[in-house]
């Protein structure tokens, strides 16, 4: 099956990293259409997916424009959309993995008459956008989407809340390569060492810089953590979010937690990162649509504490394979985080569970097979 692939973003978000192990498979027949240049654009080269950066101008709707401002960017994008539809006549089928994605896949499925997947990453909801962009998200994806794919339960459901059609989602959850996680000891220590916290309890938080994904909670909570505890911010803000930086900044300074919190900037040595961390994190102050990084840390076999709300819920189970923490209280955070530095065994366990679950349940084979079984039934309505 020949597949466009759209994708709004030049840089590697967690969708992104997701459509890397979706296209991959169809990679010898499919283009991934971007609409702004960037690594993203070389991480797909490393992978041999074929890609090409179709629009440079940034697109000046943000998670919570007004209509009038959507409508004005939309004149700024006729080459842009002239360009995907030219190029979706070449292919069978037109795969939106972001919001602005379906906005210029729905254009281009109507002109070049092909049909339309959207893979969902959000959570259709106030916490997350405009009413505006709640409504065009939800009208096309009505009037257009053969088929939406949730990356979650939880997505599912808001996209359906919002009004979404509920006959075309389906869920198909982030598939992941259970090996890639596993690490070496000696490099492990390798790892602690260069990171000069060879004796510290590491505690990993993974995620771009922004004001939802709640660093400062896990820097608030640290403060009621016991002194050997460090943290790592592993991370950068990808879409403009320079104020939280200066906030985080900001924040340590005050706590005097200089000593204990180290800023990593963007790294894509996650998994050697993740293995030589005690404890990861995840610490979103709105619902997570999914979160990968919750996957990956059970995956490294390292014991995961995430915000109690949307997909989260769907991959933790309380005491079984992690911890769940009400979203937005460092002092609740901080005592589960004491409680896994005393409960040393328990906690492994824990973490071994998860390690041995997830590797069933998020194999990127299986997974991909969801995701061909899925197209393959909008093909046979073509033919
Ligand atoms: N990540 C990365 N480098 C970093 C920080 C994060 O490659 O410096 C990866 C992380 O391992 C995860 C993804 O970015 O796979 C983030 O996905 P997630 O679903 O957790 O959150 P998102 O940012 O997509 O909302
Ligand atoms: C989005 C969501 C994140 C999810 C990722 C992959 O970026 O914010 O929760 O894990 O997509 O589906």
């Amino acid at each position: 099956m020949k597949i466009l692939f759209l994708d709004q973003s030049g840089k590697p978000g967690g969708a992104e990293l997701c459509l890397i192990d979706i296209a991959k498979p169809y990679r010898e027949k499919a283009l991934v259409g971007l609409f702004a240049d960037g690594s993203f654009k070389t991480l797909l080269q490393q992978h041999s997916i074929p890609v090409e950066v179709l629009g440079t101008q940034a697109i000046k709707v943000s998670k919570d424009s007004s209509l009038f401002q959507a409508l004005f960017s939309l004149g700024q994008l006729v080459p842009l959309i002239k360009k995907v539809i030219q190029r979706a006549q070449e292919y069978d089928l037109i795969y939106a993995n972001t919001q602005k994605a379906l906005v210029i896949g729905a254009i281009a499925s109507f002109f070049a008459r092909r049909p339309l997947v959207y893979h969902l990453h959000d959570i259709l909801s106030k916490e997350h956008f405009s009413q505006t962009n709640l409504n065009v998200a939800i009208t096309l994806a009505n009037r257009f989407a053969s088929l939406v794919i949730a990356n979650s339960q939880a997505s599912k459901t808001a996209f359906i809340q919002a009004g979404g059609k509920s006959g075309i989602v389906k869920v198909v959850y982030n598939g992941f390569t259970p090996q890639t996680y596993q690490i070496p000891e000696t490099e492990i220590q390798k790892t602690r060492t260069e990171l000069g916290l060879e004796s510290k309890f590491i505690i990993g938080h993974f995620s771009r810089l922004a004001p939802w994904k709640g660093q400062h909670i896990l820097i608030s909570a640290l403060t009621n953590c016991p002194p050997e505890t460090t943290v790592i911010l592993v991370g950068d803000a990808l879409f403009g979010e320079q104020d939280y930086i200066q906030q985080l900044h900001q924040q340590v300074k005050e706590l005097k937690l200089e000593n204990r919190v180290k800023f990593l900037g963007f790294r894509s040595d996650i998994p050697q990162l993740m293995a030589a961390c005690n404890l990861v994190a995840h610490t979103s102050i709105a619902p997570e649509p999914f979160g990968r990084v919750i996957v990956e840390a059970m995956l490294s076999g390292r014991p995961v504490v995430a915000a109690k709300a949307g997909g989260a819920v769907e991959l933790v189970e309380q005491g079984i394979n992690g911890f769940l923490v009400t979203p937005a209280n460092p002092q609740e955070l901080a005592q589960v985080i004491t409680a896994c530095i005393q409960e040393p065994e328990k906690t492994a366990t824990i973490a071994k569970n998860a390690q041995i679950n997830a590797s069933l349940r998020f194999d990127v084979t299986t997974i991909n097979q969801q995701i061909a079984q899925l197209l393959a039934t909008i093909k046979s309505k073509l033919q």
